[in-house]
C-alpha cells in the first residue's frame, strides 16, 4: 500500500534446505534447514568435531554439500562472493610475515566498490581507516601482523570482515584469544553492524555469554542432532540433555548461563564455584561461565 512496502520481500540472507554433510562415511549433520533472515544474530554452538566450521565452509563455497542445497545472500554458496564476509577460526600468523595490520585490512575491501583513480583510492582508504578504528586497532595498524600479539590479529581480522561491507557475516569463533573488554568491543561492533546494514550474522562460539544479549537463535550441533531456536528454547537442561545424550542442567546464575554435565565436550562446571560466586556476588570465574568447553 505505501511506496516503502518493498515490490518484493527480501529473501533469507542464508538458506539451508535439507542440508547434509559427510566426509566419506561420516555424516556431520544432515536434514539441516535454516533460513537466516537479514539482520539476524545466529549463534552456532556444539562440542569440538561437530561440524561448525564445517558448516560455514558450506556457505563459503569452499565444501560442497552432499546432498540438499545452500544459497548465500540471494545465490547458490560460490567462493569469492564480495557480499560475505568471514572472520576464519584463529590461526596465529608466522612471526616472519611483514604485511602491516592496515594492508590486512585492505583486503577485506572490495575495490570495485570505490571506483577507480585516486579519488576511488581514497574512498578505499577512509574505508580501511574507519574498520581499523572500530576495532580499536589504530595503534598497531601501521605494524608488521605476524610480530602482533594473537588478540590484536584477531581484532584486524574482524576489521578486515567489517571493511568489505558484507550482506552476510560468518564468524568462527571470532571472540577467541580476545581478553573481556575486546570481547565485549567485537560482539557490539557485530551487532551494530547487523542493525545498522541489515547483515545477518552466523556467529559459531563455545561461549554464549558475551553475545547473549544480542542472539536471536541458536543452532546447537551435537555429534549429528541439532536444535534451533530462541536461546530460551535451546538452551535448557532437557534440550542439551537430548541433544548430548547425558544427563546436562543449564543454570541460569545472573543473566548468564552456566552448563553442567560430565559427557565428552561438556565443560564440568563446578557447581560449588557457581554457587559460592552467586551468594557473594561476584562474577563467576571467566573460564566457568560458559557452557561447551573445547
Ligand atoms: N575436509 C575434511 N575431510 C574429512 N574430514 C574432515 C574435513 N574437514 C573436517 N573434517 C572432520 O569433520 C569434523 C568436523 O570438523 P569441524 O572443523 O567442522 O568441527 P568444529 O565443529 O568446527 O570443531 P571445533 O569446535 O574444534 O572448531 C572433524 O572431526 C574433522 O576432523
Ligand atoms: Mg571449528
Amino acid at each position: 500500500m505505501t511506496d516503502r512496502t518493498p515490490a518484493v520481500p527480501a529473501g533469507p540472507a542464508i538458506a539451508l534446505a535439507d542440508a547434509t554433510l559427510s566426509y566419506g562415511p561420516r555424516t556431520l549433520w544432515s536434514g539441516l534447514t535454516v533460513n537466516v533472515r537479514p539482520g539476524e544474530f545466529l549463534a552456532v554452538l556444539g562440542p569440538n568435531g561437530a561440524g561448525k566450521t564445517s558448516l560455514l565452509k558450506v556457505l563459503l563455497g569452499v565444501q560442497s554439500l552432499s546432498s540438499g542445497t545452500v544459497t548465500v545472500a540471494g545465490s547458490p554458496a560460490r567462493t569469492g562472493n564480495p557480499r560475505v564476509g568471514y572472520i576464519p577460526q584463529q590461526k596465529t600468523l608466522e612471526a616472519g610475515i611483514t604485511m602491516r595490520g592496515r594492508d590486512l585490512v585492505g583486503l577485506g575491501v572490495d575495490g570495485h566498490r570505490w571506483g577507480p583513480g585516486l579519488a576511488g583510492r581514497r574512498r578505499r582508504r577512509a574505508a580501511v581507516d574507519a574498520a581499523v578504528k572500530a576495532v580499536g586497532a589504530e595503534r598497531y595498524a601501521d605494524a608488521p601482523v605476524g610480530l602482533l600479539s594473537g588478540g590484536e590479529q584477531q581484532r584486524l581480522r574482524v576489521a578486515q570482515a567489517l571493511a568489505g561491507d558484507p550482506a552476510v557475516l560468518l564468524c568462527d569463533e571470532p571472540l577467541l584469544s580476545l581478553d573481556m573488554a575486546n570481547q565485549q568491543r567485537v560482539a557490539r561492533l557485530i551487532d551494530e553492524r547487523r542493525r545498522s546494514a541489515d547483515t545477518a550474522v552466523l556467529f559459531v562460539t563455545h561461549e554464549i555469554n558475551p553475545i547473549l544479549p544480542m542472539v536471536d537463535r541458536v543452532l546447537y550441533l551435537v555429534d549429528g542432532r541439532f536444535r534451533i531456536g530462541t536461546p530460551d528454547e535451546v538452551m535448557t537442561s532437557e534440550v542439551l540433555s537430548e541433544l548430548y545424550r547425558t544427563e546436562v542442567d543449564v543454570l541460569r546464575v545472573r543473566g548468564r548461563l552456566v552448563v553442567v554435565g560430565s559427557g565428552d565436550g561438556i565443560d564440568e562446571a563446578r557447581t560449588a564455584e557457581v554457587d559460592e560466586a552467586a551468594c557473594a556476588g561476584h562474577d563467576i570465574g571467566h573460564t566457568h561461565d560458559h557452557e561447551v568447553s573445547r
